[in-house]
């Protein structure tokens, strides 16, 4: 079978390269040019684990790049994962999945049949809509939200919690037929399958990310009142967690979420809620605590400073969650403005090279940040960030305790540390004489 996969970013590069590994002949479309002519090189423009190996295996085989729609002709099945960000009313903005589909529209006969699977988070009624935009097309449009984690992406490619399909009706088969063979490895994998209308799968993806959101809003929540009477979070979370109705997933306070897929999902949500004259109550409530999460945070080292103007900080951690490059939404960039902002210089640190690559770029292209330049430093070494440093402050939840701590109390100018993600070991950290401050301990 010829597959053919719009949109190559995080979610379409996995979704074209598993597809690959599954034996399909893919054609992955891009309009960015650099993107697809790395692509064909094999190299991989994001960083996911794995990803690079997988794509080196199968590029110029039976997988292949282009800016050129053409290929879709021959493609029995077209995934669309193109971005849908946040427009500037919170909305999801379809922009890019409506010139997508007049693509394709300008592109296939309209007699050829095709499946059309709409890959990217979208709101409920998109895949009605887009049926509507090809009427007289002899196509099917199958919504197939996706959910894998950035950081294990390609583990969640092979190994999926749920695989959603929905259709425009369950009487016809032969989309339901089609949509089974391009998943069939995972048949007798104890997979289940979600087989539904568009609707319903929709609003799945839109009220799974929305009620993880919320757990952590929540317990955030409840941090700020441990952290005021002495409770420790990390003993409630995990005391919590013991309950297999409440789960310990999703359930670690910290500086709140970021990244491409939360944020912009939750207030998307929030819109289609008021879009059908409904108050979305707990949701709002999930974003705002959100919002105030990492102000709060930033208070408490204000308050501990009295003035960060001129002082250092080592701000470990940049993109939005471990092992990743993408910053988009990240709080450790919130936090990295908010504290240049305050007229304090920045050493920044993650582990994985690209993230700083992009931190660097970042600041760079954006000429209204251009200032920053002479205030934000990125490094490649943990241990020269924290070098001279007023204060560290922790921003992602990597394992920070594997570092020598002994050797960072000799080399920052004073011991205190603001623990963003409580990761590291209070006591270890107390005993070389650092102040410690976490969220809710
Ligand atoms: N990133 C995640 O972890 C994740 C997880 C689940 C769902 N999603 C959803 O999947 C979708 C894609 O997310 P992403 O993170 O991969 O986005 P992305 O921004 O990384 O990639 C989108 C790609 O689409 C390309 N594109 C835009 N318009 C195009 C067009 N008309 N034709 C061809 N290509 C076009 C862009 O150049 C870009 O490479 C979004 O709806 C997102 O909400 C993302």
């Amino acid at each position: 079978m010829k597959i053919s996969v719009i949109g190559t970013g995080y979610v379409g590069i996995i979704q074209a390269v598993g597809l690959a590994e599954f034996g399909f002949e893919v054609v992955g479309i891009d309009i960015d040019e650099s993107k697809v002519k790395a692509l064909n090189s094999g190299e991989c423009p994001l960083y996911e684990e794995g990803l690079e190996e997988l794509l080196k295996k199968h590029v110029n085989k039976n997988l292949t790049f282009t800016t050129s729609y053409e290929p879709i002709k021959d493609s029995e099945v077209i995934f669309l994962c193109v971005g849908t960000p946040q427009d500037k009313d919170g909305n999801a903005d379809l922009r890019f999945l409506f010139s997508a589909v007049e693509k394709i529209k300008e592109t296939i006969d309209k007699e050829d049949y095709k499946v059309i699977v709409i890959k990217s988070t979208v709101p409920v009624g998109t895949n009605r809509k887009v049926k509507e935009l090809l009427r007289g097309y002899n196509v099917d449009v199958v919504s197939n939200p996706e959910f894998l984690r950035e950081g294990i992406a390609v583990y969640d490619f092979f190994n999926p919690e749920r695989i959603i399909l929905g259709f425009e009706s369950l009487d016809k088969k032969k989309p339901i037929e089609i949509m089974k063979k391009v998943y069939n490895y995972f048949e007798g994998k104890n997979v289940p399958f979600v087989i539904t209308n568009w609707e319903t799968a929709e609003l799945i993806k839109y009220a799974s990310n929305a009620f993880l959101a919320t757990k952590i809003s929540f317990i955030n929540e409840i941090a700020k009142l441990a952290d005021k009477v002495g409770a420790d979070i990390k003993n409630i979370s995990y005391a919590m967690g013991l309950d297999p109705r409440i789960g310990n997933k999703f359930l670690n306070a910290g500086i709140g979420y970021g990244g491409s897929c939360f944020p912009k999902d939750v207030k998307a949500l929030i819109k289609q809620f008021e879009n059908n004259n409904i108050e979305p109550i707990l949701i709002k409530a999930t974003d705002r605590v959100n919002e105030e999460q990492i102000k709060w945070f930033f208070e408490k080292i204000k308050n501990y400073y009295g003035n960060l103007n001129g002082k250092t900080f080592a701000i470990l951690g940049l993109a939005f969650k471990p092992n990743t490059d993408d910053l988009r939404e990240s709080r450790a960039i919130k936090l990295i403005d908010m504290v240049l902002d305050s007229g304090a210089i920045v050493k920044g640190f993650d582990y994985v090279e690209k993230a700083r690559e992009n931190t660097t770029n970042m600041y760079k292209l954006n000429k209204s940040k251009a200032f920053y330049g002479y205030n934000l430093y990125v490094l490649d070494d943990l241990y020269e960030t924290v070098k001279d440093v007023d204060g560290i402050i922790i921003t992602v939840e990597y394992d920070f305790n594997k570092e020598d701590w002994e050797k960072i109390a000799n080399l920052v100018k004073e011991k205190v540390v603001f623990d963003g993600r409580n990761v590291l070991d209070v006591k270890k950290i107390k005993k070389l004489g650092f102040k410690y401050y976490g969220v809710g301990r």
